[in-house]
């Protein structure tokens, strides 16, 4: 333990080429890397297809150097040329291998010229892992089909052949065709009064990793909510998200006054269909986000200051490999958190932090001992499955733990200068900390010692010295629902009638695991939990009837899961209903019908839930499960 910072600070010293490479990506970046991308698609609805080419501008760095490797998933591929400086094609040979479960189809195209553009001919599959095609009756408005892309973390490749690694850059352009009348938007600068007429062109002049590459299509109306920002969605769902959003402004003005200038010039909101499988995607230019919080009252907010604080964390500073994750969501988590702050109060960003570390506290002590760590090894994990509170959650609290050591006067030019210093650049944790050491640490002495520091990044469970803020009204939660559930404080008398969202939260996170049935049903006769529009609120309900035994919510859970597909807030409805008797043959169903709606992504999650418990329900329910092999 004592070693390995030693050595991690040695190793950020290496070049990139000796960096240890992406696991999760076939790319060879010390041979070659891209640097721009051009892409010229139509988006064939009829046959949940885009078609056309990718000709990927590339920098060789090994003169001995002849292939070029790529990712690809599900891609037919027609043809790939070498392109000379007037733009004249010539075919180059190359092989895709068999499949991998994981990573996708090497594509190994022999380029022994070392040419300065390779172009790629091909169609994406149907069932492409980064891409999900709605009919019209799975819209809002019910006319228009629609289609998106979902890339983060490896399923870029399912929608564009590239070096899919988030340690490589490139800049695009685009030339889209969809069919007339309806708007497509990417990840760059995206017009408001661009014609419908089926012709798209897009330009994102910032070197952006493969994850944030994006796309959508569909009945799109636009709607102000700034200079510079806007509000996409469907037509019957535009007005209510721009009220909901419409603080963004004052959130890109709070982020720049703490962290200098956004850089990306416009800052835009598509609000997608319920079926998108997050909360949000910091795509540049233009967040992807669900429409579940579009509750009304601005209490789920924090999504966009989550999304928009990416444009400094993650897209501007980039982890290069999805075991350095954390760089992008712990960083994010924290400066969601100042941005809450600066618009709405330190009571409501305490809270927020405070909901997350609580759960960070249950879940953690459960998880394999590796994913406990901000930074794991070995450096496979990452993976969309991977994905754990850790890094959102452990990262934050970590920086929270050194803003409270250092004081804001120091921490925050600190942080705005680590934002200035990597920026457009894809960095490890290790040259995070030899950029902390340097700039914070040895400028400060006495402040926090690096055992500490290594605790945090590489070390298992929470420090026991981790800070956490006061929030008296959760504190006075706490006491009621302890009141509540031994008997001593009826439903009715529970304060909840001025609870916001996040004290609601609060209460339902702090309930047994298997709360009395008794208790459950005096709750919702209290306060009509079961069906309500807030899903925040109905994933926490529903989860804990359910595990209470309470048959009566079922039907309502079941339209819950089935009317959005956002894996988070679906998620534990599925646990719970497998862990009753008779809720494993109930959620089948539920899913079997759910599934034609459902993103990829999602349909993944759910299939994994319900085939575990049917194993264990093979094993049968009063036999301990059988000794690791
Ligand atoms: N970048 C993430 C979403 C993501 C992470 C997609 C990893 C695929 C792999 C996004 O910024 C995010 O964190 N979204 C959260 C928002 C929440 C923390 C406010 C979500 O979707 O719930
Ligand atoms: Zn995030």
């Amino acid at each position: 333990m004592q070693l390995l910072p030693v050595l991690a600070i040695a190793m950020a010293a290496l070049p990139l080429a000796a960096r240890a490479a992406d696991p999760l990506s076939y790319a060879e970046p010390a041979e070659v890397r891209v640097t721009h991308v051009d892409l010229e698609l139509a988006i064939e609805f009829a046959k949940k297809e885009l078609r056309g080419d990718a000709t990927l501008s590339l920098d060789w760095k090994n003169p001995k150097a002849g292939n070029l490797v790529l990712d690809t998933r599900d891609l037919s591929i027609g043809s790939v040329s070498a392109l000379d400086g007037e733009g004249k094609a010539s075919r180059l040979e190359y092989t895709l291998a068999p499949r991998d479960k994981e990573l996708g189809s090497k594509l190994t195209i022999a380029a022994p010229t070392q040419p300065a553009r390779v172009r790629i001919s091909y169609a994406t599959s149907p069932e492409a892992s980064g891409l999900q095609w709605l009919t019209p009756a799975q819209t809002a408005d019910r006319k228009h089909p629609f289609m998106f892309s979902q890339s983060e973390s490896i399923h870029a490749r399912s929608w564009v052949p590239l070096q899919d690694s988030p340690a490589i850059r490139f800049t695009f352009k685009a030339h889209v065709t969809a069919p007339k009348g309806l708007r497509v938007v990417m990840g760059a600068l995206n017009d408001a009064r661009h014609p419908l007429d089926g012709d798209f062109r897009f330009e994102q002049p910032h070197p952006i990793p493969s994850y944030l590459l994006a796309i959508a299509a569909g009945d799109l109306a636009v709607k102000e909510t700034g200079p510079r920002s806007a509000v996409y969605a469907e037509p019957s769902v535009v007005a209510r998200a721009a009220h909901e959003f419409e603080d963004t402004e004052k959130m890109i003005d709070a982020a720049e006054k703490l962290y200098g200038p956004y850089r990306w010039g416009r800052y835009d909101i598509l609000v997608l269909p319920p079926s998108f499988p997050y909360g949000g995607m910091e795509n540049p230019n233009m967040t992807f986000a669900t429409p579940t919080v579009l509750v009304g009252d601005k209490s789920l907010v924090s999504l966009i200051a989550h999304e928009l604080a990416h444009s400094w964390s993650g897209n501007l500073v980039t982890s290069a490999s999805w075991r350095d994750i954390w760089l992008n969501e712990g960083f994010t988590t924290y400066v969601q958190g100042r941005i809450t702050e600066a618009l709405y109060g330190k009571a409501l960003a305490d809270e927020e932090a405070l909901l997350s570390a609580r759960e960070l506290q249950k879940s953690i002590g459960a998880m394999p001992e590796n994913a406990q760590r901000l930074a794991p090894e070995p450096r496979s994990v990452g993976a969309d499955d991977n994905l754990s509170d850790v890094a959102y959650d452990k990262g934050s609290w970590f920086l929270r733990f050194l803003e409270g050591r250092y004081g804001r006067a120091v921490f925050d030019p600190y942080i705005r200068g680590y934002f200035d210093h990597f920026a457009f650049q894809s960095i490890s944790t290790e040259e995070m900390l030899a950029y902390l050491k340097a700039n914070l640490v040895d400028k400060h002495p006495g402040k926090v010692s690096w055992e500490e520091i290594n605790d945090w990044v590489y070390g298992t469970g929470i420090p026991k010295d981790a800070p956490l803020p006061d929030s008296p009204s959760f504190d006075a939660i706490d006491r009621q629902r302890a009141e509540f559930m031994d008997g001593k404080l009826p439903a009715d008398k529970l304060g909840a009638k001025d609870w916001s969202t996040q004290e609601w939260m609060y209460f339902l996170d702090g309930l047994p695991e298997k709360p009395a049935l008794d208790r459950m049903r005096a709750l919702d006769k209290a306060w009509k939990l079961t069906g309500t529009p807030n899903a925040e609120i109905g994933m926490r309900w529903y989860s804990h009837a359910i595990a209470a035994g309470d048959k009566d919510v079922w039907k309502a859970a079941d339209q819950h899961v089935t009317r959005i597909g956002r894996m988070y807030l679906i998620r534990p409805v599925y646990q719970a209903f497998v862990k009753v008797p008779g809720g494993l043959a109930y959620a089948e169903e539920v899913y079997a019908k759910a599934k034609p709606g459902y993103h990829p992504l999602t349909q993944k999650m759910v299939e994994r839930i319900l085939d575990e418990a049917k194993k264990k329900d093979e094993k049968g329910p009063d036999k301990p499960a059988a000794p690791a092999a």
